[in-house]
């Protein structure tokens, strides 16, 4: 199967300095690759390359086959690049069923399938209870939940999670990582987060970045045993990292 994304010698540099360092990865549906590295390492910075909010100096990025390395950001949204924050921003005085409404339609969907399309979404993050909730009311595990809902709701095929997980308990950080689990199968998810074992539960690949470089990429235990990765964590969160 085609990968969903394909990246190839994306550079990024501010002056003198290089922040994304010639980075290639692929990226197919129903895998979940994590990205990690230490504070400044580029990992937002790539996933700005990726959402095009940020212009690459160098290199390419092909969402489903396309070429989109100069198409705007609200352009690439629409054609499948989601991206969900560490801080959610729902509508807030909206509710649950309407904020997921709301980007179902804006992907353009006929008003009678976008009903039941919204509803499969919301059961799948597990928001279908209390559909009329107001969004602003909600606790924050689910304004999480419902940040995703909606980055799934524009029909993103290749999602970017940047540190959702902050925050939140161990016990809600385990039902995160079930969702994403459950999202899986229809996109492709690069998920940024420094609670390791968190990544480790459902990543198919790590990839670690270190000054901007892609210094390691493989299976999750594979890397995060590496001493090079033991290296850079060092006296860092190598705790974290060995919890499995
Ligand atoms: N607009 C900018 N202008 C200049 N330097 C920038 C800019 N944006 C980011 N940087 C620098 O690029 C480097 C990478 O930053 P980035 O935010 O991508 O790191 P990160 O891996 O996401 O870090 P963190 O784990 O702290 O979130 C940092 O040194 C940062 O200071
Ligand atoms: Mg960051």
């Amino acid at each position: 199967m085609n990968p969903v994304l394909e990246v190839a010698g994306l550079e990024k540099r501010y002056g003198a300095i290089t922040v994304v360092d010639r980075v290639d990865f692929t990226l197919a549906r129903g895998q979940c690759l994590g990205l990690i590295g230490p504070n400044g390492a580029g990992k937002s910075t790539l996933f700005n390359l990726l959402d095009g909010s940020v212009a690459p100096n160098a290199g390419t990025v092909r969402l489903d086959g396309q070429d989109v390395t100069r198409v705007a950001q609200y352009r690439r949204a629409r054609l499948g690049l989601g991206r969900a924050s560490q801080i959610p921003r729902p509508f807030h005085a909206l509710s649950v069923f309407d904020n997921v409404l709301v980007g179902v339609m804006h992907g353009s969907r006929q008003a009678g399938t976008a009903r039941d399309r919204t509803l499969e979404i919301l059961e799948m993050v597990g928001l279908a209870e209390r559909p009329g909730r107001i969004a602003g009311s909600l606790t924050l595990l689910d304004r999480k939940r419902l940040e995703l809902a909606k980055a799934v709701s524009v029909g993103s095929k290749v999602l970017l999670l940047d540190e959702i997980a902050g925050g939140l308990t161990e016990r809600e950080v385990e039902l995160l990582v079930e969702l994403v689990r459950r999202l899986k199968p229809a996109l492709g998810i690069i998920w940024v987060e420094h609670i390791a074992h968190a990544l480790m539960a459902v990543a198919d690949h790590i990839m670690v970045l270190h000054f901007g470089a892609r210094v390691a990429l493989g299976p999750p235990r594979e890397v995060m045993a590496s001493s090079l990765v033991q290296q850079i964590y060092l006296g860092k969160s190598i705790d974290d990292l060995a919890t499995t």
